[in-house]
C-alpha cells in the first residue's frame, strides 16, 4: 500500500530521532511491500528562525494532507526568553489544536532488560504495563482568559483558565473506556474533584459513562494520589485517563518507570481508535529536544521508533507491521545494545544511528 507521511523534525534531537524513525519505516516498507512518501516541513524554533512563526501555514497543510505525522520535538535555550512573542512550543500546541488531536496516548511498558536503568526497585516495576490517555486540546493550556498584566499600582498579575466542555470531556473519556475494553478492563479516571469545578464535571460525566461500560472496572482517583501510586505501586494501573495538565505531569513521572524518557512513545489522535478503523494522528517521542545532548549523535531513537510502531497500528491499520517493529526493538535490547541513557553493565554502547540500524537489521534479518 501507499502512504504519505508528514515529517516535522523540529529542534534539538528531533531531527536525529526522526531520521531513525524513517529508516525503520523504510525497512518495514521493503519487508511488507509498502511505499511511504515523505514531505518534510519546519516547526518550532527552526520555523521561527526561518519564517517568524512556530507553525507555518505550509507545515499545517502538509500535515493535513498526510496519512499521519511524524513529529520530533520543539524548543531550546535559544528561544527561551520569557518575554518572547513567539515560542517554539506554540508549534506543537497549535498543531494539536488545528488537527483536533484531542487524545494523547502514552503507553508505559517495562522492558525487563531495562529494569536496571530505572531508579525504582525492580519489585515495584514488576508487571507494569499501563497507558495514560491525556486530554490534549483543552484545559489550562488553551483556556481563556490567558494573559499577563500590571495593576494600576504596578503589581504584576497573570491568569490561565482551566475550562472544559461536556463534549471535550466525554470524547476523551470514551477513548479511555474503549481502550480499557481492549486491555485489562480497568480504567482510572483522574481528576481533582475535591477542589476544581472542571474536575467535578469530569467525574460526573465519567460516572454517567460508566453505566455504558459494565465490564470496565472504573476508579475515580485524585491526581495527587495517583502521582504517589504511580511510583509506589504502578502495576495496579491499566488505563489512566486525565485532563491536559495532569496528563503532562503524570506522563513525565511515568517515564521514569521505563528507565528513560528516551523510551516513551506517544500518539495524538483526532478520533477514538477502533480495531480495523485507522484514526488520523501525530506521533512523537515524549522526551523533547534534549538540548544538552543535541547534535552529538547519542540520543536514544527508540521512543521515536516505538512511536512509528504506534503510527503503523493506529493510523495506517498495519498491526503486523507494528508488532514487527516492537519485536525488533525488544530483540535489539535483548542483544544488549544501549544508547547512553539506558546503558547498563555489560551492555554494548551504540550511537543514535547505530541503534536505528540495529532495529533495521533485526527487522530485515
Ligand atoms: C509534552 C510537552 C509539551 C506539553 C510542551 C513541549 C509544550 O511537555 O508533550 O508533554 O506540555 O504538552
Ligand atoms: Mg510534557
Amino acid at each position: 500500500m501507499n502512504f504519505s507521511i508528514a515529517l516535522l523534525p523540529g529542534d534539538g534531537v528531533g531531527p536525529e530521532v526522526v531520521a531513525e524513525g524513517v529508516k525503520v519505516l523504510e525497512a518495514v516498507g521493503s519487508r511488507f511491500g509498502h511505499n511511504f512518501r515523505y514531505e518534510e516541513s519546519l516547526v518550532g524554533g527552526i520555523a521561527i528562525d526561518t519564517t517568524g512563526v512556530a507553525l507555518p501555514l505550509e507545515t499545517l497543510s502538509n500535515a493535513e494532507s498526510s496519512d499521519a505525522v511524524m513529529f520530533g520535538a520543539v524548543g531550546g535555550p535559544k528561544w527561551d526568553d520569557p518575554k518572547a512573542k513567539v515560542r517554539p512550543e506554540d508549534g506543537i500546541l497549535q498543531i494539536r489544536k488545528a488537527l483536533k488531536l484531542f487524545a494523547n496516548l502514552r503507553p508505559v511498558k517495562i522492558y525487563p532488560q531495562l529494569e536496571a536503568a530505572s531508579p525504582l526497585k525492580p519489585e515495584i516495576l514488576q508487571g507494569v504495563d499501563l497507558v495514560v490517555i491525556r486530554e490534549l486540546t483543552g484545559g489550562l493550556y488553551y483556556g481563556k482568559p490567558k494573559r499577563r498584566w500590571s495593576t494600576p499600582g504596578g503589581k504584576r498579575r497573570g491568569v490561565d483558565t482551566m475550562a472544559y466542555t461536556e463534549q471535550e470531556i466525554r470524547r476523551v473519556l470514551r477513548v479511555g473506556f474503549e481502550l480499557a475494553l481492549l486491555r485489562r478492563k480497568r480504567l482510572a479516571s483522574v481528576d481533582k474533584a475535591n477542589v476544581l469545578e472542571s474536575s467535578r464535571l469530569w467525574r460526573e460525566i465519567a460516572q454517567e459513562m460508566e453505566k455504558d461500560y459494565p465490564s470496565v472496572t472504573v476508579e475515580h482517583a485524585l491526581v495527587d494520589t495517583v502521582a504517589m501510586q504511580l511510583i509506589r505501586n504502578p502495576a495496579r494501573f491499566d488505563v489512566i485517563v486525565t485532563e491536559n495538565t495532569f496528563g503532562d505531569i503524570l506522563t513525565d513521572e511515568a517515564a521514569v518507570l521505563s528507565g528513560s524518557m528516551g523510551m516513551l512513545a506517544s500518539a495524538s489522535l483526532a478520533e477514538t481508535p477502533q480495531p480495523g478503523k485507522p484514526a488520523f494522528g501525530l506521533y512523537e517521542p515524549i522526551h523533547g529536544t534534549a538540548p544538552d545532548i543535541a547534535g552529538q549523535g547519542i540520543a536514544n531513537p527508540l521512543a521515536m521508533i516505538l512511536s512509528v510502531a504506534m503510527m503503523l497500528r493506529l493510523s495506517l491499520g498495519l498491526e503486523n507491521e507494528a508488532q514487527s517493529v516492537e519485536s525488533a526493538v525488544e530483540g535489539v535490547l535483548a542483544d544488549g545494545y544501549r544508547t547512553q541513557d539506558i546503558a547498563a553493565q555489560d551492555s554494548v554502547a551504540v550511537t543514535t544511528t547505530e541503534m536505528g540500524s540495529k532495529v533495521v537489521g533485526m527487522l530485515s534479518g
